[in-house]
């Protein structure tokens, strides 16, 4: 593959197991993936595969046991627990299969979340996000009163509301019905228009629509 600016992620010979007990299970063998800038890729493999192992490795959620993992050429690995946190907040967006919607506040004051974890005083950007992603007009209400699409909405415009360069989303149609899901899928497309996004789908037409598609199969990565 080519070295160059345009590989946003790269992961290098990643390894990363879990203790259970007094011994360790390797999960991750050595995987090398690399993502370009704005390219949308589905991950999908069997249960208990390592799909959200991965992805808390790339969301830098987690650290790995070996190997590299570089974003635009500055490799992670090596940053402190500090600068990890503040990095990750300007990087990366998450959104998970459950919406993780704080149900005592508004669409609007959800979104705003991440601009108060960052002191952030300027909120213009959560009638962005919002609009972005088709949901001004529900700025007011609170989950209750939305649907899971609608609720996944919120999640992702909460998401990319610190504008982040990779959008990272773990099973985000895995609590939707199919039409919907669909939808989140088109949307997600749509965003990959100025962001990467790495998606993990357990369903392979919904795969279909992303730009590439790999397989984690025995701890490593199969195209
Ligand atoms: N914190 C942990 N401690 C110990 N084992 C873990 C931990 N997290 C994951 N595992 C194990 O690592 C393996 C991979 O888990 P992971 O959650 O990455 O799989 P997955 O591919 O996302 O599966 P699913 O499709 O069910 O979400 C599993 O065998 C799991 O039991
Ligand atoms: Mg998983």
């Amino acid at each position: 593959m080519s070295e160059g600016p345009e590989k946003l992620i790269r992961v290098k010979d990643v390894a990363k197991g879990y203790r259970i007990g007094s011994h360790e299970v390797e999960v991750l063998h050595g995987i090398n993936l690399e993502v370009r800038e704005r390219e949308f890729i589905s991950i999908m493999g069997q249960s208990g595969s390592g799909k959200t192992t991965l992805m808390n490795l790339i969301g830098m959620l987690d650290r790995p046991d070996s190997g590299r993992i570089l974003f635009n050429d500055v490799d992670i690995t090596g940053k402190t627990q500090k600068e990890l946190v503040e990095f990750r907040r300007r990087t990366v967006g998450f959104v998970f299969q459950q919406f993780h919607l704080i149900p005592s506040l508004t669409a609007y004051e959800n979104v705003a979340m991440p601009l108060v974890f960052a002191g952030d005083k300027d909120h213009d950007a959560v009638a962005s996000a919002l609009e972005r992603v088709g949901l001004a007009h529900r700025m007011d209400h609170k989950p209750v009163e939305l649907s899971g699409g609608e609720q996944q909405r919120v999640a992702i415009a909460r998401a990319i509301v610190m504008k982040p360069k990779i959008l990272l989303a773990d099973e985000p149609t895995g609590a939707l019905d199919a039409a919907t899901g669909l939808r989140i899928i088109s949307l997600l497309k749509s965003l990959s228009g100025d962001m990467t996004v790495v998606m993990v789908t357990h369903n392979r037409e919904l795969a279909s629509y992303s730009d590439r598609i790999v397989h984690i199969q025995d701890g490593n990565i199969a195209e």
